[in-house]
């Protein structure tokens, strides 16, 4: 967090938060990387009480403008729990994320909403606080239900995302400098709640070891040995039972896998992320999909290492 305290009981604050990718194949609920892709809103105090939230670009038209938007509710929930009056906001928000497409836009708007919130308090001229990487988590976890797209997008990088009796914790790491990712967003949508109900409450055992198998070397794929992506991308624990509600997108990852490519379901989907191990295996991958689906739009997108930012702005 940068910046420092507002002259005027008025303050404001920019907030940068990335997209991200969930999941990455065998890592249910508990991998995630941040991509250099983003939300970018301004918030400033007034003197009324509730919100108003100006979007433009995704979501225009669309997201409540009201005190009912998940920034707005995610900022008041950081306020309420610290037991801190809510300041009445006036939110710009810039969206590139897609909604509905696996790219842990909610999450963003979680964690912009957090971050105001953080950025207010810190900049509180009669009793600043700062807050921790784990409150900061913790906050985000409640409100988003699981930490895998939130621990990346307050952190950047790739996150080990985990829960304990005390709340969840996180571990970052660098992603190797050959793991190039191709993000693969297609036009239709789909629900997390849907994707998340398609799962079984109880797996086969074999599964479960082939899970941790595989979440095991994917770690050392993705920092040490992209070689392995393509073997350490593999999942038994929750793509194939959300297969028959994205049949495209479950399809198109076949087939790229059959042709080498380290594909997976990107977060709930629909949304495909392909880990290639280097550029030009990414451009092989977006040149088959420019070919035969071009439907789908590709974006070639850096690793986000710097996470969710806020700074103090004049008010
Ligand atoms: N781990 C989550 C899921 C990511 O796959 O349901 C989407 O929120």
């Amino acid at each position: 967090m940068s910046g420092g305290s507002a002259p005027s009981a008025h303050r404001a604050v920019r907030v940068k938060v990335p997209a991200t990718s969930a999941n990455l194949g065998p890592g249910f609920d508990t991998l995630g990387i941040a991509l250099a892709y983003g939300d970018e809103l301004v918030a400033e105090t007034r003197d009324e009480p509730g919100a108003t939230v100006r979007v433009t670009g995704v979501g225009e038209g669309e997201v409540p403008t009201d005190a009912s938007n998940l920034v707005v509710r995610s900022a008041a929930h950081v306020f309420e729990r610290l037991g801190r009056p809510v300041p009445g906001l006036e939110i710009a928000a810039r969206n590139r994320i897609p909604h509905g497409r696996g790219m842990g836009s909610s999450g963003a708007a979680i964690v912009a909403g957090i971050m105001i919130a953080a950025g207010m308090l810190q900049s509180d001229p009669d009793s600043p606080l700062e807050l921790s990487e784990d409150e900061l988590l913790a906050f985000a976890t409640e409100l988003e239900g699981h930490p895998d797209n939130v621990a990346p997008a307050l952190f950047g990088g790739l996150t080990i995302a985990w829960t304990t009796e005390r709340g969840p914790r996180f571990k970052r790491l660098m992603v190797h400098r050959g793991v190039a990712p191709l993000v693969l967003v297609p036009s239709f949508t789909m629900s997390t709640e849907l994707a998340r109900s398609l799962q079984p409450k109880q797996v086969p055992h074999e599964d479960a070891v082939f899970n941790v198998s595989r979440s095991a070397l994917l770690i050392a794929a993705l920092t040490q040995s992209p070689e392995l992506l393509l073997e350490a991308t593999e999942d038994r624990l929750h793509q194939h039972y959300r297969g028959d509600a994205m049949p495209a997108t479950r399809d198109l990852i076949g087939e790229l896998r059959a042709d080498g490519h380290p594909a997976v379901v990107s977060g709930a989907g629909p949304s495909i992320l392909v880990l290639s191990n280097g550029p030009g295996e990414r451009l092989r991958a977006a040149d088959l999909v420019a070919e035969r689906h071009a439907e789908w739009q590709s974006l070639t997108l850096a690793v986000d290492t710097k996470g969710a930012t806020v700074e103090s702005i004049p008010a």
